[in-house]
Formats: C-alpha cells, sequence, structure tokens
C-alpha cells in the first residue's frame, strides 16, 4: 500500500474521450485524473501544480467531509482562492471514512471540462472481501461530454434575453472517460465492418426503439479499437463476486446503469453502507455514488455482455454509453447480442420507487430529533435584467472575489461581501409551486436578487432543509436537481409530491426520522419536494448546490457558514496560499518591512 500522497499537474491536454480530438484539462497528460486510493484514517496529500497557462483552478474533493480542514475542500471563492497559473497548492486531509468518492474542479464549470477523478478509500475490515466469493473491484466513473468549450458554454449561459444559448445534450456519455461519437473523426477505422455491426449486432432490423434510432443516426460506431475511445472491457471470471463502484459527475444528464443478464445488489451510496436490494438497473444523477454487487454465474463463461449507461429524466439525444463484461474464455472481445435497452426516459416513478427502496443499514444510528432550525428552499427559474437565473428563496447565488472562509478567518466578512443580511429561510406561503413565476399572484411576486449572501449556521444545531421545487420559467415543467452537500453526510427523511406541509408530512409519516439513509447527495424530484436532516458539527464555509454545472453556474447554490463563531474559529488553520485574493490578500501577507 503506497502512501496516499500525489503531485499532479494539472494542464490542457489534446485527447479524443470519444473519437473526437478537442483541448481539455487533464492531469499528467491524461484523462480522467488518476483515481486516488486511500484506507479510511489515511491523510492523504495532493499537491496540484497548475499548468493552465492562463486560468485559474481548484480541486474538490467530494464526499470527503475535510473535518478539521475546511481549507482543502477546493471551492473557489468558498474555502480558498483559485491557484493562479505557475502557482502550486497543497491539499491536505484526513479520509475520513471507507466509500467511493469523487474528485473534480470547482471553479466555474472547469469540472465539465475533464478535470474529474475517482477517489476510493478502502476499509481495512472490509465486509465484502470477506465473501469467499468476492473477485475484485470494477470502477465505473460516468460523466458527460460536450464538444462545446466549456468557456462558449458559461458565454452561453449568460447571454441575454432571446439570446440565451443553453448547452443542450451531451454528444457523448462517457464510461472511464471512453465513450464513442462519430468514430470516423481521426480514427482509422473500417467502414463496412462498422456498418455491418451497426446493422447486425447492435441494432436488430425493424427494431424502432429511440435507442436504435440514434445509433442509425450516428455515422459510425459503436466501435472503433484501439484508441483513447475504445470502450472499457471488465474481465470477469465465472462464479465469482464483484463490487461494481459507479460514481456520477456528469455535467447534465441523468443516468440509468444496467449489466445485460446480471441483477445488480446495491450496497453503498455516498460512502454509505445501505441495506442490500436487488435491482435490475440503477439511476445515478450527477454528484451521486453507488457500490453494486454483481455475482458472475457459473454456466456465463463463455459469454460477455453489455454494460449499459443511457440518459433518463430528459429526452435522451445522446446514444447510451457500453462496456464491456467479458468472462474468461469468451472470444471476442466484445458482446455480439445488442445491448439491453434503457428504461422509458420519463419514467420519474421508477425513478423515485428507486430512492424509496434505497434504506440504511439496519443498525446505523437515528438522527437526532430535536431540531433547532428548518430552512425551506423554493427552487425556482427566473430572469435578473434579461439573464435566466436559478434561485433559492428568490437569491441567486453569485460568488465574491474574497473567499468566504478566508474572510471569516480575517474577521473581514463584513467587508467582503456586497451585503452581511442572511440569505432567507423560508419563502411567502401565497407562492404556487404550480405556476411559473410571472403568473404568481401580486403578494407571491418577488424579484430575485443576485447576492453572495450565506445562511450563518450555530455550531452543533440540527438543521433540517426542505428543498421545494416549483415550475420553471415554462408552464407545467419542472425538472430534477440533485443536491450536494460539502462537509457533511445528511439524513435523507423524505421525498413528496406537490408542497411540502409539515404537519401533514409529519401526521402522515412522509418523513423517515428512525432510520433514514444517509448521503451527501440527493434527488429533488419534478413537481415535489426533499427533506433532509444534519448536524452543524463542521466548521467551515461550505456550499450545497445542484450538481448539474450549468444550473449551478446560473446561481443554483447556498453557502452555508457553519460555526464561524469567533472561539471555533480560532482552532481553525487556514493556509495563507488560500487567503492571497480578494480583500484577504491585505490581510493574509507578511507586513512590509520598514524601508
Ligand atoms: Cu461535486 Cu460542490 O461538488
Ligand atoms: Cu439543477
Amino acid at each position: 500500500h503506497q502512501s496516499p500522497r500525489h503531485i499532479w499537474n494539472v494542464e490542457y491536454i489534446l485527447w479524443a474521450p470519444d473519437c473526437k480530438q478537442l483541448g481539455m484539462i487533464g492531469i499528467h497528460g491524461s484523462f480522467p485524473g488518476p483515481t486516488i486510493y486511500a484506507y479510511a484514517g489515511d491523510r492523504i496529500t495532493v499537491v496540484v501544480n497548475n499548468k493552465l497557462h492562463t486560468k485559474g483552478v481548484v480541486i474538490h474533493w467530494h464526499g470527503i467531509k475535510q473535518i478539521g480542514t475546511p481549507w482543502a475542500d477546493g471551492t473557489a471563492s468558498i474555502s480558498q482562492c483559485p491557484i493562479n497559473p505557475r502557482e502550486t497548492f497543497t491539499y491536505e486531509f484526513t479520509a475520513d471514512k471507507p466509500g467511493t468518492y469523487l474528485y473534480h474542479g470547482h471553479f466555474g464549470m472547469q469540472r465539465a471540462a475533464g478535470l474529474y477523478g475517482l477517489l476510493i478509500v478502502h476499509d481495512r475490515d472490509d465486509p465484502f472481501k470477506k465473501d469467499p466469493k468476492y473477485a475484485s473491484d470494477l470502477n465505473m466513473l460516468l460523466s458527460d461530454w460536450y464538444h462545446e468549450a466549456v468557456y462558449a458554454q458559461a458565454a452561453g449561459l449568460e447571454r441575454k434575453d432571446k439570446h440565451f444559448q443553453w448547452i443542450g445534450e451531451p454528444q457523448t456519455i462517457l464510461i472511464n472517460g471512453r465513450g464513442q461519437f462519430r468514430c470516423s473523426l481521426g480514427i482509422t477505422r473500417d467502414r463496412r465492418a462498422c456498418d455491418r455491426r451497426k446493422k447486425d449486432a447492435f441494432c436488430q432490423e425493424g427494431d424502432k426503439s429511440e435507442r436504435c434510432e440514434l445509433i442509425r443516426r450516428s455515422e459510425c460506431g459503436p466501435f472503433c479499437e484501439g484508441s483513447q475511445c475504445s470502450p472499457v472491457v471488465f474481465a470477469v471470471e465465472p462464479g465469482k463476486m464483484y463490487r461494481l463502484r459507479i460514481a456520477s459527475t456528469t455535467s447534465l444528464s441523468a443516468l440509468n446503469v444496467q449489466v445485460q443478464g446480471h441483477k445488480l445488489t446495491v450496497v453503498e451510496a455516498d460512502g454509505n453502507l445501505v441495506e442490500p436490494f436487488d435491482v435490475e438497473s440503477i439511476d445515478i444523477y450527477s454528484g451521486e455514488s453507488y457500490s453494486v454487487l454483481l455475482n458472475t454465474t457459473a454456466e456465463k463463461q463463455e459469454s460477455s455482455y453489455w454494460i449499459s449507461v443511457g440518459v433518463i429524466g430528459r429526452t435522451p439525444k445522446t446514444p447510451p454509453a457500453l462496456a464491456a463484461l467479458k468472462y474468461t474464455g469468451s472470444k471476442g472481445e466484445l458482446p455480439v447480442k445488442a445491448p439491453p435497452a434503457a428504461p422509458a426516459w420519463n419514467d420519474v416513478e421508477r425513478s423515485k420507487k428507486l430512492a424509496r427502496d434505497l434504506k440504511a443499514r439496519v443498525g446505523t444510528d437515528p438522527p437526532p430529533e430535536k431540531v433547532d432550525r428548518r430552512i425551506d428552499m423554493l427552487n425556482t427559474q427566473d430572469l435578473v435584467d434579461g439573464q435566466i437565473k436559478w434561485a433559492i428563496n428568490h437569491v441567486s447565488l453569485s460568488l465574491p472575489a474574497t473567499p468566504y472562509l478566508g474572510a471569516y478567518k480575517s474577521g473581514i466578512q463584513d467587508q467582503a461581501f456586497n451585503t452581511t443580511a442572511e440569505a432567507p429561510s423560508t419563502f411567502v406561503s401565497s407562492y404556487d409551486i404550480e405556476k411559473p413565476p410571472k403568473d404568481q399572484k401580486q403578494e407571491a411576486k418577488r424579484n430575485v436578487t443576485v447576492s453572495d449572501r450565506v445562511y450563518r449556521l450555530t455550531h452543533g444545531h440540527v438543521i433540517d432543509v426542505v428543498l421545494q421545487n416549483a415550475d420553471m420559467m415554462r408552464d407545467d415543467v419542472s425538472e430534477s436537481h440533485p443536491w450536494h452537500l460539502h462537509g457533511h453526510d445528511f439524513w435523507v427523511l423524505g421525498y413528496g409530491d406537490g408542497r411540502y406541509d409539515h404537519e401533514m408530512a409529519t401526521k402522515n409519516k412522509e418523513l423517515d426520522v428512525v432510520n433514514p439513509r444517509l448521503r451527501n447527495t440527493v434527488v429533488l424530484f419534478p413537481h415535489g419536494w426533499t427533506a433532509i436532516r444534519f448536524v452543524a458539527d463542521n466548521p467551515g464555509v461550505w456550499a450545497f448546490h445542484c450538481h448539474i454545472e450549468p444550473h449551478l453556474h446560473m446561481g443554483m447554490g447556498v453557502i452555508f457558514a457553519e460555526g464561524m463563531e469567533a472561539e471555533k474559529l480560532h482552532e481553525l488553520d487556514v493556509p495563507r496560499e488560500a487567503m492571497m485574493c480578494g480583500k484577504t490578500a491585505v490581510a493574509a501577507s507578511p507586513p512590509l518591512l520598514a524601508p
């Protein structure tokens, strides 16, 4: 076991994740970034050298709680200043518990430019490895890929009125950074063999399903071998058990994963063990991770099967990503059968059922009963000076030039931000969640403000948050949003349809306060609500936001300034390098020498 110390060069690279070569962000000249392995309790050190000539960068360790090291959370403007080009920043933190995690860029939309990888924390006393059938882990990092550069995407999202440009659907879904898009581009291939495969193996003739229509429309494919985009092949032996670790860092897409001919047993969600349950396929939203157990059967040793990852929740315009599960002894690398069809993209009930079926492992500690504070968060989309913004209780997040944590540490929070007003803890009761903002009654009409205000959470308080979905600017349209909390796990108390009513929810036992599952990311379903609970026991400044990259860019997030009371701040170290920007630059600089 190697000591988990890493020195990384973050740089622009030319890469062909889906067979088309583009400029993107890589680590040490490749994509995706290297997988970090550690044991629970290990101290992980990552020295990041920013080689991006003209852009700042930070790296966030998604799912790691950063207990005592909030400055190492890797969020630009929140926990630290962006690392300047040609500068170095050293992250040092503890892998607080075993699980499947991610790391990714957290400055502007840089994550979507390819700056991500897996972070796997092993358990020295792993319950699954004790199973005599256990063979190994199989890692699957899922993402979606756009050919348009993220800076162009961001510019499009910021354009006013009718010039607004949505990022649209991704060109390709990637598994471990590999996918297939029109493999004619830059790749030598046998066109006829490609056509044959498309026709024979991939889609049966006359199959008019959405998936097959999509495949027919693509120029070639699905596969070209021996390239950066050739599909992942997982080699397995018959009669064994594998732990499939799946994590998603998509920019937009919600995904569904299935392994042809195999059932999956869900055992972990976001680093927390869950009561094992069997599924045909599993949904995964951006920011989530799961472990599923996969049993290979003895009689299938001659075969190879598809692992198919398709888009759900939005009209799929992107073909599913494919990897192969190859039994030892099977002849070809790739399966000959057509891959399984993804479940209907718009079957939200199926997704909700999956979310509800996920239960905490029996015997896990229940959450505290006494709640100190409840914050309701209305999710709306609205226009501000011609720009489309997402807002929480009519406040759209824009990050300050001075990072919050450094500002609190230096005691200059009153000067560093555009307001000292607390973010609103609720929204007006007459707001009709079934109508877009423009159709609200007069008293429910509120202008959206763009601001860097925060929620100040008292150390040790038990906080309930109720995320409330509503119609977007378009009538009757409401989307799913995977909300992710930094610095904590939270209990998912419940999900419901329509508007949250505290009395009803309590009376009808819609909230599970006895044995709720712990997670760090949770979905807010269309037209519904999601309730969570957490303990504010980790002093730091933490983002809580929708993990959809363009949504966050449009303001869909809030900031918790937690335990920023003087006595707690005292115990916190914030390295000088995390504060050398904005108003903290002066506070962090050593005094000038007298002439
Ligand atoms: Cu994985 Cu704030 O994000
Ligand atoms: Cu969202």
